[in-house]
């Protein structure tokens, strides 16, 4: 596996391989890979080529955010890619990425404005902004996103129809602890007691499909059950619990195979999200 840094050195690279013909799968992270990560690695190797992206991009984080916080390990990462099977590792710098007062961002309204939107109003802006310059830059074929953030997921999948990019997306299924933690960079935050206090998260998903599956048809009722039950946990503090249209990220009443429960709780200072699509809570154990 090739480990590169500059922006000329992919474009040597994937030019070769789109001149023979081979096709690329793209897999964009922030680093401090975990198994959600390996998972999205694994499946872009149905693709001829698999790059992966490690680039902390500071646009996405707000002043107050953990933009220096954030957990890094590129040793570990490399390795991890590299036991994937990846082919080529791009670690661009910020410098690299981005000129000094960049002026040019990738903005959209509707989708961005709930959720995660509500309490980060700048971040998609950044997400656009940095996924439309890699998928400039390593042209992939298909490129794969975790379900996790399935707001992020929701809006590259609408600017690549809008900016009629041409690239198709992949949504992959959340991977989880054993005990049902979904798997995240930010994980590593948590102190022994705040990981005991995250599984919060993942119970009242649980609690929300029970209910349902009991015959509760009230989406009010079920948010404020799961309120309820989160905020029960002194150490947690709610950023928000919805149901929405997975779709359009709109809160709705109506209960079918398009409804999202979403939440975003932070636990001590750590802020993480989970989320649980109706049509697949089956699959939850
Ligand atoms: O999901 C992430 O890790 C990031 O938001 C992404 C898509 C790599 C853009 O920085």
């Amino acid at each position: 596996m090739k480990v590169v840094k500059t922006i000329s050195e992919v474009r040597n690279i994937i030019n070769q391989w789109k001149t023979s013909g081979l096709s690329i799968g793209f897999v964009p992270t922030m680093g401090y890979l975990h198994e959600g990560h390996g998972s999205l690695i694994t499946q872009a190797k149905e693709n001829d080529k698999v790059i992966v992206s490690i680039f902390l991009n500071p646009i996405q984080f707000a002043p107050n955010e953990d933009l220096s916080s954030y957990p890094k390990d590129l040793k570990k990462d490399c390795a991890l890619c590299e036991s994937l099977g990846a082919d080529l590792l791009f670690c661009p710098s910020p410098s690299e990425m981005y000129a000094k007062d960049f002026p040019t961002y990738v903005d959209m309204s509707g989708l961005t404005e709930n959720l995660c939107g509500n309490s980060r109003p700048t971040h998609f802006r950044g997400v656009c902004t940095v996924v439309t310059k890699l998928f400039n830059i390593v042209k992939p074929d298909v490129a794969y996103f975790g379900q996790k953030d399935a707001q992020q997921l929701a809006i590259i999948k609408q600017m690549v129809t809008d900016l009629n990019m041409d690239v198709q997306i992949i949504g992959c299924p959340i991977v989880r602890e054993d005990d049902g933690l979904a798997k995240s960079s930010r994980n590593s935050y948590l102190s022994k007691e705040e990981r005991q206090s995250a599984l919060v998260l993942y119970h009242a998903l649980l609690l929300a499909r029970n209910l349902i599956k009991h015959g509760e048809t009230n989406l009010s009722h079920i948010i404020s059950k799961m309120k309820d039950y989160i905020a029960a946990d002194p150490l947690t503090s709610i950023d928000y619990v919805d149901a929405v249209n997975a779709l359009t990220m709109q809160n709705t009443h109506t209960i079918d195979s398009n409804t999202l429960f979403a939440i975003a709780v932070y636990i001590g200072k750590t802020r993480l999200i989970d989320n649980l699509l109706i049509s697949e809570m089956e699959e939850l154990s």
